[in-house]
């Protein structure tokens, strides 16, 4: 078999063979392929799509290219959450602690930033001393001391999705409906949990700009995951605007633990809620009002920040820092984003306050480049809000200053002034299951 066949089957719009798929994966997995061939594929994919067929093959073959955790030596139930990726988007770090202080068993495989989105294991290294990269037994550990540990993929967990997410993130190959469902679910089914709950972003920041391909995605997900005998639910959330108001890793940690304080943002508490919800439901936790007063039990009471402080200690990181995240400091240099004019604002574009982000220092360039775990965007406005001439929009923090003039400027082309404002959006459009769509 050779790739450059199978580079020109898919560029052709043809369906790929059980066979090509597996063998694909297994050399690039190996090396044997190099990433050139594979970012022509990956490319290939994005123009042509992939049949449901090949969907689930692609994602049985990644998910089978390391170890596959077996965790049914771990007691309670194990729940899962994965987000399709989003600016603002820290919820997992939110509620997984939550599902865990509730009394699910939380082992999760989580992701990078990719694009123009953040991801939880750059967030969760923003805490000195934490460590993503857990070898199993480690990994299995920590869930079973704390009941909560979120991973890298380490050495041997879906190696071909860390090889192919790090590739897609720099090739512009991201936003396709079976690569996503793919990398997504191949992480799911190595990670081992009974009950997935996936949040799928839909609108400007999301992957998906539609609620229609949301849907699309979240139905193949749920059916890959139903098919591998896994309770499964998606909600279809908005990310039309960033969620909460801070953008970056150490920022993005802040948040979330004033969110598991109780004092978080109302955006981003309702998606967190109603995520951790469907997790408990699925968990057989009872009925969906009993799973959400469960879930604001674990914050009131204070049960879901300490599991995240434990998590954070079991993988060798200080919870002081969650108790205290200002000790996380603040980047050295500030720019802001001042209203040109008075009025509402209409729109920002989530996506376009992303790639600020990045340009700070936030995310990636290349696949080599570094994180400044302390750049990012803290927004004083959202959409919909009053603004006056000169009022300060949003901050932009970064540790290197020639950084801050082309964020500052591409943070301005995401923001739309309008005399009149926007109409709103809903938070939470769909549930997604096997019986359908709600
Ligand atoms: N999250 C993932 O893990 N993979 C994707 O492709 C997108 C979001």
């Amino acid at each position: 078999m050779r790739m450059y066949d199978i580079i020109v089957k898919k560029r052709s719009g043809l369906a790929l063979s059980e066979k090509e798929i597996r063998w694909m994966i297994e050399g690039y997995t190996k090396g044997d392929i190099p990433d050139y061939q594979m970012s022509a594929f990956l490319m290939a994919v994005y123009f042509q799509g992939m049949t449901d067929e090949e969907t689930a093959i692609l994602t049985d073959a990644m998910a089978g290219s390391g170890e596959r955790l077996d965790l049914s030596s771990l007691p309670g139930v194990k729940a899962d959450k994965h987000s399709t990726g989003g600016v603002g988007d820290k919820t997992t770090m939110i509620v997984a602690p939550i599902a865990a202080a509730c009394g699910c068993t939380v082992a999760k495989l989580s992701g990078r930033g990719l694009g123009h989105t953040g991801g939880t294991v750059d967030k969760l290294e923003s805490i000195p001393g934490t460590r993503t990269a857990l070898e199993k037994e480690e990994f299995l550990d920590v869930v079973r001391r704390t009941g909560i540990a979120v991973t890298g993929q380490s050495g041997n967990l879906a190696p071909a999705d860390k090889k192919l997410y790090a590739l897609r993130d720099v090739t512009a190959t991201v936003d396709s409906i079976p690569l996503i469902a793919a990398s997504i679910m191949s992480k799911k089914l190595a990670a081992g949990s009974d009950c997935i709950v996936l949040d799928v972003k839909t609108g400007s920041g999301a992957f998906m700009k539609t609620v229609e391909d949301s849907i699309q995605l979240a139905q193949k997900m749920v059916a890959i995951g139903v098919r591998n005998g896994k309770k499964m639910a998606a909600l279809i959330t908005d990310m039309d605007v960033p969620l909460g108001y801070q953008i970056g890793n150490a920022l993005e940690v802040e948040e979330a633990v004033r969110t598991l304080k109780g004092e978080g943002p109302a955006d981003l508490t309702e998606v967190c809620l109603a995520l951790a919800t469907q997790m408990l439901h699925l968990a057989d936790k009872g009925d969906i009002d009993h799973c959400r007063s469960l879930a604001r039990q674990a914050i009131e009471s204070g049960a879901a920040l300490q599991k995240l402080a434990d998590m954070i200690e079991g993988q060798g990181g200080d919870p002081d820092y969650v108790y205290h995240p200002e000790k996380l400091g603040q980047a050295p240099f500030e720019g802001v984003f001042q209203a040109e004019e008075s009025g509402y604002l209409a729109k920002m574009d989530a996506e376009g306050i992303g790639v600020a982000a990045s340009l700070l220092g936030a995310g990636r360039e290349t696949k080599e480049s570094t994180i400044d775990p302390l750049a990012g965007i803290i927004l004083h406005k959202k959409t919909g809000d009053a603004v006056k001439k000169g009022e300060t929009i949003a901050s932009l923090l970064t540790s290197e200053e020639a950084k801050l003039e082309s964020a500052i400027s591409r943070f301005g082309e995401a923001v739309t002034i309008a005399p009149a404002p926007p109409q709103k959006h809903p938070l939470i459009y769909a549930r997604v299951t096997a019986q359908g769509v709600e």
